[in-house]
């Protein structure tokens, strides 16, 4: 049977081999505590649910224009405007499955054979995926805590090359947290100023910001908004991952009319109850429900900061977003840095499952999900203390 290069190469995710781990030791009646979790752990605000039961009992139930019904359109627009300062029209956004789905429809509309993609290490894991899987190069820029986690302008221009098509930011980032202000943006701004480099910014995490505010990169300058793909969705800020709902934004409407093609062609509109839904998600109705989860999120990092930094060997940059912790555990002489080695036995140790840094491109670390509740984040540091101790 000959099945296709392309898909022989797209990798199962890292975090397979701790997860299925997990699951072998629950299935054995062991008392596992995951901090893998790439979602909050609060239920969808009521007033969400409520709209979503009011089109279902409707009969809302049948196909919607591809990129989105123009009620939902007109809501992202009018948020993008409000919240972000950016001026996209509806025509200009395209509604898909999760931004997992946006992400894919970017890749696969602009990337040809060999084109270069800038993608700032440690990473998302879908991102290297995506790009190989389209015919591209990730091409990686490290970064470490000397920079926050953040890629300089210099590595920027070491790394553009003549091929290089894109760059990917994440902010705030998934794994480290970190957030690229205004002054940083500016400066990445005028490295590409003059070039043919598009930049996809993802910004899932966007409202789960605490410290610092949030800039999008395309309100950065009219260079920026034009080269700019705007990434978004509802999953993770309004607690809606099961939901499927992402956009992105373009102000470029021949690249937006082909990615729609390509969406008409393989999943169409993405359901309709959830179109419906989303609209109350983004025009305000849920913004106090939001800002508690957000409130949460920010006192359960601080806690988990602060037993961290008791526990001699580790470290940790206290993240200004989304809900995660890098953690470095470079100082465990015994792992000499192996993630994979470390998560491994911490969790047939202790019972604590973490997805190590490789997974993210980045071996010494470990990443924390801190979207759990306070008396996990303190049973799950205390197990994790004990084990660093041994
Ligand atoms: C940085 C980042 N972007 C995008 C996504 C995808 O989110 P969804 O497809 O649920 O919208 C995730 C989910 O883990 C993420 O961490």
């Amino acid at each position: 049977m000959m099945y296709s290069q392309k898909i022989k190469n797209l990798s199962e995710s890292a975090t397979i081999a701790i997860s299925t781990l997990a699951s072998e030791l629950k299935a054995k009646g062991r008392d596992i505590l995951s901090f893998s979790a790439g979602e909050p752990d609060f239920d969808t605000p009521q007033v969400i649910k409520d709209e979503a039961i009011r089109a279902l009992n409707s009969g809302y139930t049948k196909y919607t224009p591809v990129a989105g019904i123009p009620e939902l359109l007109k809501a992202i627009a009018d948020k993008l405007e409000r919240e972000n300062g950016l001026t996209y029209s509806p025509k200009e956004i395209l509604v898909s499955n999760g931004a997992k789905q946006s992400l894919f429809n970017i890749f696969q509309a602009l990337i040809e054979e060999g084109d270069e993609v800038i993608i700032p290490s440690p990473y998302w894991v879908t991102y290297p995926e995506l790009v190989t899987y389209s015919g591209g190069k990730p091409v990686f820029i490290p970064t470490n805590e000397s920079t926050d986690f953040k890629i300089t302008p210099k590595q920027l221009k070491e790394a553009i090359t003549s091929k290089t098509k894109m760059l990917v930011l994440t902010t705030p980032s998934n794994p480290t947290g970190m957030v690229y202000l205004k002054n940083e943006l500016i400066q990445i701004a005028e490295i590409l100023q003059g070039s043919k480099i598009w930049v996809v910014s993802d910004e899932m995490y966007e409202k789960l910001i605490y410290d610092v505010e949030f800039t999008s990169c395309a309100a950065i300058s009219e260079d920026m908004m034009s080269r700019t793909i705007t990434v978004n969705g509802l999953s993770k800020s309004v607690a809606m991952t099961g939901w499927r709902m992402g956009y992105l934004a373009t102000k470029d409407l021949k690249l937006l009319k082909l990615m729609n093609n390509l969406q008409s062609q393989c999943t169409s509109n993405i359901n309709s109850i959830t179109q419906r839904a989303s609209i109350v998600a983004l025009n305000g109705e849920a913004d106090a429900d939001i800002e508690l989860m957000r409130e949460a999120f920010q006192k359960r990092r601080d806690l988990a900061c602060e037993l961290i930094g008791d526990i001699g060997g580790l470290k940790v940059l206290k993240p200004q977003g989304a809900f995660y912790l890098f953690i470095n555990i470079k100082d465990i002489s015994k792992y000499n840095g192996d993630s994979m080695k470390f998560s491994q036995e911490l969790l047939e140790k202790e019972g604590v499952a973490l997805v190590p840094g490789k997974a993210f491109g980045m071996d010494g670390y470990v990443r924390f999900s801190f979207a759990c509740s306070n008396d996990q984040i303190i049973e799950g540091l205390n197990r994790i203390s004990r084990f660093v101790k041994l």
